[in-house]
């Protein structure tokens, strides 16, 4: 399991310059935010773990932030022309509400972006260290199943919890909320910075971001 999102010109690239408002739910420390914002985009982040806000915003990762949860956001309706779920949509128990929360907050002409690991993520792994190393994969890619690991990688300990589910799961909770997916990419990792540790994802999807537009009511 693996949740270590590429970031960087390709992200850039994707969401485009902008000048209008942006949210960034599941801010996290903010990195997304600070993305957003040297976008051109006015930012909003929020997360409901305080500690990591406070790290956004003495990142100085936003324009505003708040406290909250992607199912209860604590703005009007249709306030946004931008709404990201950056590698969010995995620790959540109900996706289906979030989706209608952000259809929400979104303007009629606003985007939403979503980046999500591929669910072969939480059900397969590499064989060996090697480039060619077999995938394999364990059990079923099929049904809502809980994940709950531990990454280390340069004594940086990360602890992951959340729910996999196929990919049909979050397209069909998309049509109910009335979004269509406009654009959809399968990023690979950038190996700058010592993160070689990655080439094998070169092979294997980890990542899926996806564009995703209001159907007209
Ligand atoms: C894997 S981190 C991603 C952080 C950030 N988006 C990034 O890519 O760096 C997931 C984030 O979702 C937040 N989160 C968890 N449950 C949430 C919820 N119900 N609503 C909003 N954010 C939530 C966590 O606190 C964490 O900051």
């Amino acid at each position: 399991m693996m949740h270590f999102g590429p970031i960087g010109a390709s992200l850039a690239a994707f969401i485009g310059r902008g000048n209008g408002k942006a949210l960034d739910v599941g801010c996290g420390e903010g990195r997304i935010s600070r993305e957003l914002t040297a976008c051109g985009f006015e930012v909003t982040a929020v997360d409901p773990i305080s500690p990591l806000l406070r790290a956004a915003i003495e990142a100085q990762s936003a324009r505003n932030y708040a406290v909250a949860s992607a199912t209860e956001l604590p703005f009007d309706n249709a306030q946004f022309d931008l709404v990201v779920a950056y590698n969010l949509l995995m620790n959540l128990d109900d996706v289906p509400s979030a989706l209608k929360e952000f259809r929400r907050v979104l303007r009629r002409t606003g985007q939403l972006i979503i980046s999500i690991s591929h669910p072969f993520v939480d059900h397969g792994r590499f064989t060996g260290k090697e480039m060619s190393s077999p995938f394999v994969v364990e059990g079923t890619y099929f049904g809502r199943q809980s994940f709950n690991g531990v990454e280390e990688h340069d004594g940086l300990r990360m602890h992951f919890a959340g729910w996999s589910q196929p990919l049909e799961a979050y397209g069909i909770a998309l049509e109910e909320a009335g979004l269509a997916i406009t654009s959809l990419r399968e990023p690979v990792p950038d190996l700058d910075d010592g993160r070689n540790h990655m080439a094998p994802w070169l092979r294997m999807p980890l990542f899926r971001w996806l564009k995703v537009r209001p159907l007209a009511l």
